[in-house]
């Protein structure tokens, strides 16, 4: 059983930071994403008025309601922040979600992200005091654990629960392994059967066949898709396809560039000419794979204003030969 406002199995697009801007996020739930979060934001940078941090809360009404991630290790700081953000933005969002998994020094250096599942009991009071302050309810994501020696999600998870957590995310990786080998889904399979909170699946989830999988092996109530989405927005359409056991067409090398573009479009109408610069890495994934893709890549990170980009972007569509 999962939230209120997710349907029965929902296929969710993980935050990532840098990668799941507004307009992307706003594509993904038009292909059947059934929910969004931001990108990561920071407790601290939010309470000391960060513009990025401010900037990073705008979603889509294509994607309300969504849910916002908050980072830190502060428990009073985290409450203040999720307190603010129920009462500024009341209406546009479903869930407070806070990130225990990432692994980037910089984060876990400061004993944030990951580096919470060293101190469970930190974690606990983060969570309890996020819980009480708002007004939505409060997700936790967290990995397998800090490294191979302390995979202790399981009693994570319990921690979370206990501490007022509504649903939790886990990632098959520790901490060590950052973002290489194989995620882990024993270890989601035995939260799920530790916890009676919803339990959301996550990693490595890259194909259709990949989410069947991953929903009977573990049990999880829903699955979270990060990597496999880059570039690849389409990847919701397909999973909900193979869950419901129906054919799925894969987009051809034109639907593709038209995917592109039409985020290039939304990109520029939300960030003007700084879009040039913000697609490049979309557009390096949406043309993974296809003809003359290396040769395109050159020219896209060369390319300095939008007219430009969508020039090339059309140019390289209509040498592509229809099927
Ligand atoms: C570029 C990048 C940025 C990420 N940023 C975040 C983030 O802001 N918050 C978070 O909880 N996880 C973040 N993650 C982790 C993903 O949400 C996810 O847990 C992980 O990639 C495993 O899922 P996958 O195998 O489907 O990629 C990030 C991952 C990547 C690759």
């Amino acid at each position: 059983m999962t939230l209120p406002f997710l349907p029965t199995f929902p296929i969710l697009l993980a935050p990532m930071a840098g990668v799941t801007d507004l307009p992307y996020r706003a594509l993904c739930r038009e292909l059947g994403c059934d929910f969004t979060y931001t990108e990561m934001i920071s407790a601290k940078g939010l309470y000391y008025g960060g513009a990025g941090s401010a900037a990073l809360l705008q979603t889509s009404p294509l994607e309300r309601p969504c849910g916002v991630q908050l980072f830190g290790r502060e428990p009073a700081l985290m409450a203040q922040m999720a307190r603010h953000i129920c009462e500024r933005y009341a209406g546009e969002l479903a869930v407070i979600d806070i990130n225990m998994g990432c692994p980037a020094p910089k984060i876990t250096g400061n004993g944030e992200g990951s580096a919470l599942m060293l101190e469970p009991a930190l974690a606990g009071r983060i969570v309890a005091a996020v819980a009480k302050a708002s007004a939505l309810p409060v997700t936790v994501k967290f990995r397998k654990g800090y490294d191979g020696a302390r995979g202790n999600a399981v009693e994570f998870a319990k921690v979370a629960q206990d501490s007022g957590a509504a649903m939790v995310a886990v990632h098959g990786r520790t901490r060590e392994q950052m973002y290489q080998g194989k995620a882990d889904w024993d270890v989601i399979a035995a939260v799920k059967q530790a916890v009676h909170i919803p339990v959301i699946g996550n990693g490595d989830v890259f194909t259709g066949a990949d989410a069947v999988r991953m929903r009977a092996h573990t049990g999880c109530d829903g699955i979270m898709v990060a990597r496999g989405a880059q570039g690849n927005p389409f990847i919701f359409k397909e999973i909900k396809a193979a869950l419901a056991g129906e054919a799925y067409a894969p987009p051809t090398g034109r639907e593709r560039i038209d995917m592109a573009m039409e985020h290039l479009a939304r990109m520029a109408a939300w960030k003007g000419e700084r879009a040039a610069v913000e697609m490049r890495k979309h557009l390096a994934w949406y043309v993974k794979g296809l003809r003359g893709a290396a040769a395109l890549r050159v020219r896209v990170n060369q390319a300095t204003d939008v007219a430009a980009l969508k020039g090339l972007l059309e140019e390289y569509r209509d040498a592509i030969p229809v099927p």
